[in-house]
């Protein structure tokens, strides 16, 4: 059977107000989140353009929590070295889709002192992944093709959810299981969970103009709150 770990909330900064981004973080912290999703979009990989190495510096300056840094580039090693803090707990995902020599780009976030993560687009299969499994911190399942926040939650991906849970979990691997996308305080969440993720990560659902992010938080933590993830029984 799975194991039920905690579930984290990753809430993503590309809602927030950036006007104001160093309160937003705080925010977030204070409503509690267990780690901080920084989207990093280079215009290419995905067509919006977010921010880069230097924003992210400025985000470590504003809370201790470990960063979720989320690539979203098409030549994640060229940014690596600047994206990652000697020392820290961040983690770095890069997209299977961009990386030619993903084994290579993976041990090279480790060395550099970060937890590795892969992530697949909704129209990626799961054996992108499947060889470095052993080698991954995380694994980050998009729920909606990436570049844009407010998206609606693809329900086809939890499938790939469900069977890289019951791989992991049949493997003994580490990794955690990560879903990125139309994330709510609704069945998106508690389907993700069920299916077998681990950390949610939620952007319009945690910074919006309808409620604080405190208010934001404590929905989205009780929509999940007593859910289980689905019993497995090997791949
Ligand atoms: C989209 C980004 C997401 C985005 C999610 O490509 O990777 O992290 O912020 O936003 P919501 O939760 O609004 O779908
Ligand atoms: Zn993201």
């Amino acid at each position: 059977m799975a194991s039920n770990p905690r579930i984290l909330i990753a809430p993503s900064l590309l809602a927030a107000d950036f006007t104001n981004l160093g309160q937003q973080v705080r925010d977030a912290a204070a409503a509690g989140a267990d780690l901080i999703h920084v989207d990093i979009m280079d215009g290419h990989f995905v067509p919006a353009i977010s921010f880069g190495p230097i924003v992210v510096d400025a985000i470590r300056r504003c809370t201790n929590l470990p960063l979720n840094i989320h690539l979203m580039v098409e030549e994640p090693d060229a940014i690596l070295t600047q994206c990652i803090k000697k020392g820290g707990t961040d983690q770095v995902i890069v997209h299977a889709e961009a990386c030619r020599h993903l084994h290579r780009t993976v041990f090279r976030i480790k060395e550099l002192g970060a937890q590795a993560g892969a992530a697949i687009n909704p129209g990626t299969p799961i054996s992108a992944v499947e060889e470095v499994l052993p080698d991954l911190d995380l694994v980050l399942v998009m729920t909606v093709n990436p570049g844009f926040g407010g998206q609606s939650f693809i329900p086809g991906a939890l499938d790939k959810v469900r069977r890289l849970a019951r791989i992991i979990e049949a493997q003994g691997y580490r990794a955690q299981l990560e879903v990125d996308g139309g994330i709510k305080a609704d069945h998106t969440a508690q389907d993700s969970v069920r299916a077998g993720a681990s950390i949610l990560v939620a952007g319009t659902a945690i910074f919006n103009p309808q409620e604080t992010v405190d208010a934001a938080m404590t929905n989205l933590r009780q929509a999940v709150q007593g859910v289980r993830r689905t019993p497995v029984k090997g791949p």
